[in-house]
């Protein structure tokens, strides 16, 4: 690991990791929170994470490679899925940047990139994870069903030290594959709804839908529809949902 810093409490860590990254923090530095203030999710949304109730870290790497950034949210999201696998749970990533338990989201991940000119210097990787029932929003936040670890496990929830290094170990190892063919195909492998009918909203006002056939090797979304036709999602404001 690279440096560590830890708060009992902090507005984001994604925004004291991005500083920390622009003012020359090693590779694989740590910001970890007992409690997030403003803690953000995708498209600007709040993320909730009370006091002792949540995994909430921001880990800064510097990309060994300027090719495939893309592939960084598929290596986060395969690190946390195989830490849950590990203690028996079976995850499924939605793609793009959340782990589902048994079609509840669980998990969040929030990229950031920052930049020095056209190259990325740092990218900012924050992950949080619903660890007991308390980090779960009140039902009038929810855009999609949520559950935690707690409920999932029936209450033997690890301890957050534990599952915090085990997904750090995880990010260890899919980092060093994830410029390999394995790598795209065990994110695939682990993506939900594949085979099934969903809805992307974005940015236009009409959802595209279609048959979740799998990934580009970008990490792109590929749909197909019952003519032949395929459409292909980039990563970008859109959220997926099953169709049914
Ligand atoms: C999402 O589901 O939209 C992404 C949620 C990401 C939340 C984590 S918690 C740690 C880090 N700090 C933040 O402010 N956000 C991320």
């Amino acid at each position: 690991m690279g440096g560590l810093r830890y708060f009992e409490s902090i507005g984001s860590t994604n925004d004291e990791a991005l500083a920390w990254a622009a003012s020359g923090a090693a590779d694989l530095s740590l910001v970890a929170a007992d409690e997030q203030t403003r803690g953000r999710g995708r498209l600007n949304r709040t993320w909730y994470t009370p006091k002792g109730s949540a995994l909430a870290f921001s880990l800064i790497l510097h990309p060994n490679s300027q090719e495939q950034l893309t592939r960084h949210v598929g290596m986060a999201a395969l690190a946390i899925t195989d830490a849950l696998q590990s203690i028996g749970l079976q995850p499924r990533i939605k793609w793009p940047n959340d782990i589902l338990l048994n079609g509840k989201k669980t998990a969040g991940i929030l990229i950031e990139t920052v930049w020095a000119g056209d190259k990325a210097d740092s990218i900012v990787i924050g992950m949080g994870i619903n660890v007991f029932a308390a980090s779960v929003p009140p039902l009038e936040a929810l855009r999609f069903p949520a559950t935690s670890l707690e409920n999932d496990t029936n209450g033997s929830v690890p301890a957050r030290e534990e599952l915090l290094a085990s997904i750090l170990q995880a990010v260890t190892v899919r980092r060093r594959q994830m410029h390999t063919n394995l790598f795209l195909h065990e994110w695939q492998d682990n993506i939900a709804y594949r085979g099934e009918q969903v809805l992307i909203h974005g940015a236009g006002e009409n959802p595209m839908s279609g048959t979740l056939d799998g990934l580009e090797s970008d990490g792109s979304l590929r749909l197909s529809d019952s003519q032949g036709g395929c459409t292909i999602v980039r990563f970008g404001d859109v959220s997926l949902r099953p169709a049914a």
